[in-house]
C-alpha cells in the first residue's frame, strides 16, 4: 500500500501496511481508514495499560491479524492466560474463554469487550447439573469441555478441549481406574470421542450452534463440486460429518494442516473467520466455503475492544471458592504433556463402535 492511500497519514499507513497485506480480501478500502485507526489506538493502549490481547482463532481478521497477542485454539488460550505476565488481560474471544483466563490468573484483570458473548454449549449445563449427573454416576470422572461456566468446572475433574479430549479422557480413566468416564456437555465432541478410544463415554444433550449444522450431505454436495479439495471438520461436528472428512481436529490443528500440507483446495467445516485468517499466510491455498458465523464471537469487534482498554470494561470476576476449584480442573489439564499425535482424528477413523450413554 503506498503511503497516504485510503486518507490515511503517512505514518499510519506504514504502521499498518502489513496488516492490510493480510485483510484486504477481507475489508474494502472504505472501511480500512477507520478500522486501521482503531488497530493504531489499541495498540497503544495495550502499551499504556500493560495489556494482552488473548484472540481465539474465530476472531475477523482485522482483530486476528491487527491486534491480538496471541492468537490459537482454546487450550492455546488458555495456556498462554496462565504464562502471560501482562497486568490486563483482554479477552477477544467468548465469555467462558475469559472465565478460563480469571481461573489461571486470578491477580490479573480480565475484561471482555461485549458481556453477551456467550455460547450455545456453555449455555447447555448448569453446576446443578453436574451436581446431580454426579449422584448418578458415583466414582466415575467427570471430564468437561472447556465450554463451560465457570460453576461447571468448579464440579469437574478434568477439563478438555478438542485438541486433547481423547488423551484426556484417557488419562481420567487410567487415574479413577475404571472404564466408563462422564464427557460433558457437547454431545458430538463425545460421539467423536467414543470412536476413538476403548473407554465408555456418558455425554450430554449439548451441541454447537454453529458445528451443529453441517450434515454429511454437504460434505457429499462438496466432494461432488469440488472432488480435488480436501475437507477439514471441527469435533463439535456431527459423527457423520467427520466420518466423510479427511481430517478433523481443533482450530489450532485446521490451521496447522493446511500452514503444513497447503493443500490447492480446502474446504473448512467450521466458523468461516478461521479460513479469512489463514488466507494471508498461504496465497497458493483456494479456500471454498461454507461459512458459518458464530454469533457470539461476532460480537467482538475492534471498537468493542478500543472501549474495553479504555474504559476498563467488562471486568470478568469468578467467585474465589469457584475459582479455586476450577482451577484445579483446568490446571490439571494445561499441566498434561501436549498429545502424541494432536487431534489426528482420520487415523482412528471407525477404530471403535462404542454405544455413548446419552444422559
Ligand atoms: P477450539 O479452538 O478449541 O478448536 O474450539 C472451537 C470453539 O468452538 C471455541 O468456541
Ligand atoms: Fe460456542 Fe460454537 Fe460459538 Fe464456539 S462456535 S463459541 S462452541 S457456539
Amino acid at each position: 500500500m503506498a503511503d497516504g492511500m485510503f486518507g490515511l497519514s503517512d505514518e499510519l499507513a506504514r504502521e499498518t501496511a502489513p496488516v492490510w497485506a493480510k485483510v484486504k480480501d477481507h475489508v474494502t478500502p472504505m472501511e480500512w481508514p477507520a478500522q486501521a485507526a482503531l488497530i493504531h489506538e489499541i495498540n497503544q493502549l495495550k502499551r499504556e495499560r500493560d495489556a494482552v490481547i488473548l484472540a481465539h482463532n474465530y476472531m475477523t481478521p482485522e482483530i486476528f491479524h491487527g491486534v491480538g497477542d496471541y492468537v490459537g485454539d482454546s487450550l492455546g488460550l488458555a495456556k498462554e492466560a496462565a504464562r502471560s505476565t501482562a497486568k490486563i488481560i483482554v479477552q477477544a474471544g467468548v465469555h467462558f474463554m475469559a472465565e478460563t483466563s480469571k481461573i489461571l490468573s486470578p491477580e490479573k484483570m480480565v475484561l471482555i469487550p461485549d458481556l453477551k458473548a456467550g455460547c450455545s454449549l456453555a449455555a447447555s449445563i448448569t453446576g446443578a447439573d453436574v451436581r446431580l449427573i454426579k449422584q448418578r454416576y458415583p466414582g466415575l470422572p467427570v471430564v468437561t469441555y472447556v465450554n463451560t461456566t465457570a460453576d461447571v468446572k468448579a464440579e469437574t475433574d478434568i477439563c478438555c478441549t478438542s485438541a486433547n479430549a481423547v488423551q484426556v479422557v484417557e488419562w481420567a480413566a487410567k487415574e479413577w481406574g475404571v472404564d466408563r468416564v462422564i464427557l460433558i456437555p457437547d454431545e458430538f465432541l463425545a460421539r467423536n470421542v467414543a470412536a476413538q478410544t476403548t473407554v465408555g463415554i456418558i455425554a450430554w444433550q449439548g451441541r454447537c450452534e454453529v458445528h451443529e449444522r453441517f450434515t454429511a450431505d454437504d460434505i457429499a454436495e462438496m466432494r461432488a463440486a469440488y472432488p480435488n479439495a480436501e475437507i477439514l471438520a471441527h469435533p463439535e461436528c456431527p459423527e457423520e460429518v467427520l466420518s466423510a472428512a479427511d481430517f478433523a481436529g481443533s482450530t489450532a490443528a485446521m490451521t496447522d494442516y493446511v500452514m503444513q500440507r497447503q493443500p490447492k483446495q480446502v474446504v473448512l467445516i467450521t466458523e468461516c473467520s478461521m479460513a479469512s485468517n489463514i488466507k494471508g499466510d498461504v496465497p497458493g491455498v483456494d479456500f471454498i466455503g461454507p461459512c458459518n458465523l458464530c454469533p457470539y464471537m461476532q460480537r467482538i469487534t475492534l471498537t468493542n475492544i478500543r472501549d474495553a482498554l479504555l474504559h476498563l470494561q467488562f471486568e470478568v470476576t469468578v467467585p474465589e471458592d469457584m475459582a479455586e476449584r476450577a482451577r484445579l480442573a483446568v490446571q490439571r489439564m494445561v499441566d498434561l504433556p501436549p498429545p502424541l499425535v494432536p487431534a489426528r482424528y482420520d487415523l482412528f477413523k471407525a477404530r471403535h463402535h462404542v454405544a455413548v450413554e446419552l444422559i
